[in-house]
């Protein structure tokens, strides 16, 4: 097994033990509610917005126990977002992580619902954040709540609705990747390095959310090429999907070739800013070639 490998199996090991933790105590009284939110952030899922909150807070020598809270936080916010992203509403999908949907395995409601808790779970673990001041807390708070919404990944989702059965240019198809997935990608970055003591660094901040956007639209350009040349049982998700729904992606504006070249442009451009910090970015530099060399 690579480093990177090994590494993102630690991670995966580390915090969905934290995780499964979150639910201690919660009664069910009865609902489906708690079963289907544990269902939607437990089962599954290569944990890679939480890589990147352990990455780069330990890079930058934050507490690993406050990186616990942030991973946790936005792994609940991804789970909700993939929860109601697979919606009929939405796109309509039957297969999650190797598993029935959420909206699938319980019924419509509860999955939006548990898509809700889950948003709002993801808040109050950020409040509970140790070892960091009240100002940190409340910038944790801000920098998710803004990824998540109108300005983020809630943006994004909606431009790519209704960029259906549509024909748009390479700057609004960027602008919807951005927003809808590399919004949280830069936030799990932008976690780790508020938790560090370099929290006011801001130089140090421009240079990784330059890297962070070239990984996060990397990570939407590579999504979109795996929806055509993946496995099924690689993915865990349909193959074809986009193409169902008349999606605008990447290799439908360039073609499969030209998306692969953006996604090979992108990760030189993720190492170039990498080269700029003076912080050991190995964990960074790895984390950037799996984006677009990945399988599933
Ligand atoms: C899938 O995200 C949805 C996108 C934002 C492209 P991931 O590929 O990180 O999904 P999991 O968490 O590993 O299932
Ligand atoms: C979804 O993009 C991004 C989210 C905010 C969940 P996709 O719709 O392409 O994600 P998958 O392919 O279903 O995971
Ligand atoms: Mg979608
Ligand atoms: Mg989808
Ligand atoms: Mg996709």
């Amino acid at each position: 097994m690579s480093p990177f490998a090994q590494e993102l199996k630690q991670v995966q090991q580390r915090i969905n033990a934290f995780l499964e933790t979150q639910f201690d105590g919660v009664e069910n009284h009865n609902s489906p509610l708690l079963e289907a939110m544990k269902y939607g952030l437990l089962l599954g899922g290569k944990r890679v917005r939480p890589f990147l909150v352990y990455a780069t807070g330990k890079m930058l020598k934050a507490n690993e126990q406050s990186l616990d809270y942030a991973a946790a936080a936005i792994e609940a916010i991804h789970a909700y977002s993939l929860i109601h992203d697979d919606l009929p509403a939405m796109d309509n999908d039957d297969l999650r992580r190797g598993h029935a949907t959420c909206h699938i395995a319980f019924d419509e409601a509860t999955a939006i619902l548990a898509g809700d808790a889950l948003q709002s779970l993801a808040f109050d673990i950020l409040t509970k954040t140790p070892h960091i001041s009240s100002e940190q807390k409340l910038a944790l708070v801000q920098i998710l709540s803004r990824a998540s919404g109108v300005q983020g990944m809630c943006l994004g989702q909606s431009l790519d609705l209704i960029s259906e059965h549509k024909q748009i240019n390479l700057h609004r198809l960027e602008l919807i990747h951005r927003n809808k997935t590399g919004a949280l990608l830069k936030a799990a970055l932008k976690l780790g390095f508020i938790c560090s003591p370099h929290f006011e660094d801001k130089s140090l901040a421009q240079t990784l959310t330059r890297y962070a956007d070239a990984i996060g639209l990397a990570f939407q350009v590579q999504d979109d090429i795996l929806d055509i040349e993946g496995e099924c049982s690689e993915i865990g998700k349909p193959v074809g999907s986009d193409l169902d729904l008349d999606k605008s992606t990447y290799p439908k504006l360039l073609g499969l070739n030209g998306a692969k070249q953006k996604a090979q442009d992108l990760y030189q451009t993720a190492l170039n800013e990498l080269e700029k910090i003076p912080f050991d970015t190995t964990a960074l530099q790895a984390l950037a070639e799996f984006i677009i060399t990945r399988k599933s």
